[in-house]
């Protein structure tokens, strides 16, 4: 299993606080099969910053100690990005990353709304040849209200993850609803664990999938593990059509491989 979103190198944000936990959660990782992993410490979200370097430094240094522990986890570089006005001017400086080197950058939204230079934003990135994967918009306020916000989004070349603490009612019953609705609507292509502790909010990546799989069926799940791993291999992502409007909910399910 391939988890793009994970908060956990030690001592960078909110994550992982130092090697003991980090390494607690690589062993919790690596047991429930997870083989690879996304770091994606927060960036310009107001209290962290870490920049481009400072990632890969802490990316190797993980790597190395994962050989050491005997630990089979791989750990590839990212970032989680909060939308901010000098963000295209970062990428120029050199100090963004996009996930595992892919052509894929991970957006972080304020949680009250969508940010109104989102469009220009995405029409930027896709001109640099690169394409948004908006983290867990089942926790912003407007998507919820909105979700035909985000389904626009979408159809303007991002791509949206949902996180597994969400399917699974760990941030409440409004925020584990809204996550299925998405679901529902098609409007969801990738389950990441955003993992930031081995208890609190650890990984449940299998247990989401088996959630996947009993409500919304083995297709979508597979659609789902087969998207974190092409933004792994820099491939491209499948999106899902709902059937809702003829009145019967996945019975017209189809999958589209976007080029981007
Ligand atoms: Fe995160």
């Amino acid at each position: 299993m391939i988890d793009i979103h994970t908060h956990i190198l030690p001592g960078l944000d909110d994550g992982a606080p130092d090697w003991e936990q980090a390494i607690a959660m690589a062993r919790a990782a690596a047991a429930e099969g997870i083989t690879t992993i996304v770091a994606t410490p927060h960036h310009a979200n107001g209290v962290y910053h870490n920049e481009a370097d400072v990632v890969k430094e802490a990316v190797a240094r993980f790597n190395e100690r994962m050989n050491t522990e005997g630990i089979p986890l791989t750990v590839v570089p990212g970032q989680e990005i909060r939308i901010h006005d000098d963000l295209l001017d970062a990428w120029g400086r050199g100090e963004l990353l996009t996930l595992g080197d892919s052509r894929y950058i991970l957006l972080e939204m304020p949680s009250s709304q969508i940010p109104s230079g989102i469009w220009d934003l995405l029409h930027e990135l896709r001109l640099l040849g690169l394409t948004a994967i908006i983290a867990h918009p089942e926790r912003n306020a407007e998507v919820n209200r909105h979700p035909e916000r985000l389904a626009a989004l979408i159809e303007a070349g991002a791509y949206a993850q949902v996180t597994t603490h969400s399917l699974l009612g760990g941030f409440g019953s409004r925020i584990e609803h809204a996550a299925w609705s998405l679901c529902r609507q098609g409007l969801i292509h990738i389950v990441s664990s955003d993992a930031h502790h081995v208890d609190r909010r650890g990984f449940r990546m299998q247990e989401a999938y088996q959630r996947v799989d009993q409500v919304l069926g083995s297709r979508i799940k597979e659609i789902f593990r087969q998207n974190a791993t092409s933004i792994f291999y820099n491939g491209s992502i499948a999106t899902v059509e709902n059937g809702e409007k003829n009145g019967s909910i996945w019975r017209k399910i189809s999958t589209i491989f976007r080029k981007c």
